[in-house]
């Protein structure tokens, strides 16, 4: 299977993003959404059994009251209010997942990149707590927005997320720390991703994109392939180095789609980020670290 070449002719530049962002199979950023959930099983188990314990004790403490012979109404009513506050935090995580397991169309607005990055840091929150590694986040609040959609972006920074959080409990060192950046750049922003694992051996440096190349034994090898299609729809790069300890990620994307002309390659065709699926199902089992 080949990949496929598109052409976005005369589109205005907004169009343009939007069409480069349908070009990516949906099929196969679906696929790599549910590899990202089922990685996340146990923050979302965790997350959403929170609230409902909640609703749970606010029942029993409400019924107790209503068997007094003069009901405390105020108690009542305040349990009322954090049933229902708990119940809207328990749907709203629901919808959210529902987002990521869902197929979709891309929908292309101005996104917050800090605001994805810290959505996508209290998503993995669970998974670094319980590991006791430390987020170092620093958001530069100059970054401007971006052009593009906000779940493709999310799912980016989490397959990085994941990876760090993985390359740290691959080589347990004395640090255990990410460190996420935005930055605002020339073109837009500069998101680095930089972690306290192993790093990346150099001959690998240029394979690690590739689709289904993985070093793990349970690895599906497609998080950083997806990414780089996402990243390239929206106009960006992104690129792999190792820093003083473990590697670094960045992302760079430009606040506006680049002009169609950078997008055509030599055949005057645009360049579609779009790889081919295996013939097999992926298993979406909880990666071991
Ligand atoms: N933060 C990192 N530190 C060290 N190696 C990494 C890191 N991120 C990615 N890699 C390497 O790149 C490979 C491909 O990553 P990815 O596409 O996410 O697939 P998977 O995580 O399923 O292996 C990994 O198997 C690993 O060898
Ligand atoms: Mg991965």
């Amino acid at each position: 299977m080949g990949t496929v070449a598109l052409r976005i002719d005369a589109l205005p530049d907004r169009a343009q993003t939007e069409a480069r962002l349908r070009q990516l199979e949906e099929d196969q950023a679906h696929a790599a959404r549910l590899c990202v959930l089922g990685e996340m099983v146990s923050s979302i188990v965790h997350e959403i059994r929170q609230p409902l314990s909640a609703i749970a004790m606010d029942i029993d403490t409400s019924l107790r009251l209503l068997s007094q012979d003069s009901p405390d109404l105020k108690k009542l009513r305040f349990n009322m209010a954090r049933m229902k506050d708990s119940a809207r935090r328990a749907n709203e995580l629901v919808h959210r997942i529902k987002q990521m397991a869902v197929k979709r169309d891309p929908i292309c607005t101005d996104v917050d990149i800090n605001g994805v990055i810290s959505d996508s840091i209290e998503l993995m929150a669970i998974e670094t707590v319980a590991r006791s590694i430390r987020i170092h986040c620093s958001l530069d609040p100059a970054t401007p927005f971006v052009r593009g959609d906000a779940l493709q972006l999310q799912q980016v920074i989490i397959n990085l997320l994941i990876n760090a959080v993985q390359a740290i409990e691959l080589a347990p060192s004395g640090h255990r720390e990410i460190r996420v950046k935005s930055k605002q750049s020339f073109h837009g922003v500069r998101i680095s991703i930089e972690d306290d694992g192993a790093g990346i051996p150099e001959p690998l440096l240029d394979k690690i994109f590739d689709a289904y190349f993985s070093t793990k034994r349970t690895g599906m090898g497609i998080g950083l392939s997806i990414s780089r299609s996402i990243v390239e729809a929206h106009g960006g790069t992104i690129n792999a180095s190792n820093g003083r300890n473990g590697a670094i990620v960045d992302v760079d994307l430009p606040r506006e789609p680049a002009p169609y002309a950078e997008l055509l390659d030599e055949a005057g065709e645009a360049r579609a980020a779009v790889l081919p699926m295996p013939s097999h199902s992926p298993e979406f089992a909880r990666p071991e670290f």
